[in-house]
């Protein structure tokens, strides 16, 4: 897949709605309903970090969901790309961006957000190609100032800003134009997901899924 390739097919998840899911899921019991809590909310695209030890089967569960778009986040490594196609993910996402994770994402069909912070973070992937990345850790890089001023010299770039957002500040990131969405964790807060209290969930999904952009 080329970058050019890759970045069509995130902005396309990216304009599925204005908020992209960041899920933690201890508990594989709790990928399905989460999942269709989500999606009933108004928010299909939903990223599942590989940070929990049942994060690929997580990925193969809310795969199944129906109308749900499940990616993978955390990706470091080739044997994470490689790993996160097999379960199913449709898109991946990275705190940062290396060639060899680049490489993997290219030659395996992952279309990927690679993590960008700097304006030569953001320079590096334009030159490889890509028009769309992740900005992160978003509120501690600067938030929506930093975000506006590396959009000044490099409007070519857009963003899913994700780290520190939540339905107070998410309005702000998703006025700027080189914003298409966001991602949080805030909609799937731990307790809730503990406690399996999906009606809270879909609400927070619902009140996300309005935001304007
Ligand atoms: C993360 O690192 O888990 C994501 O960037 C989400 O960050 P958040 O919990 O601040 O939304």
């Amino acid at each position: 897949m080329t970058p050019q390739d890759a970045s069509q097919i995130c902005a396309e998840v990216c304009a599925l709605a204005p908020v992209v899911p960041v899920l933690v899921v201890k508990d594989v019991a709790h990928a399905r309903p989460l999942a269709e809590a989500l999606v009933a909310g108004g928010l299909p695209a939903l990223e599942v970090t590989l940070r929990t030890p049942v994060a690929l089967d997580v990925i193969r569960e809310m795969a199944k969901v129906e109308g749900g778009v499940v990616g993978a986040g955390t990706l470091l490594t080739p044997e994470d790309v490689i790993a996160a196609k097999a379960a199913g993910a449709k898109f991946g996402v990275s705190p940062g961006a290396t060639d060899r994770l680049l490489d993997a994402c290219e030659a395996h069909d992952m279309p990927l957000l690679a993590g960008t912070s700097t304006a030569s973070d953001v320079m590096k992937l334009l030159e490889r190609g890509y028009t769309v990345a992740k900005f992160f850790p978003a509120e501690a890089n600067g938030g929506v100032p930093a975000l506006k001023a590396i959009g000044a010299p490099l409007p070519q770039m857009k963003f899913c800003p994700t780290g520190g957002i939540s339905l107070k500040n998410a309005r702000d990131y998703l006025s700027l134009s080189n914003t298409l969405c966001v991602g949080g964790s805030w909609v799937a807060p731990a307790d809730l997901v503990e406690k399996g209290d999906w009606k809270a969930i879909e609400e927070l999904a619902r009140e996300a899924a309005a935001l304007p952009r």
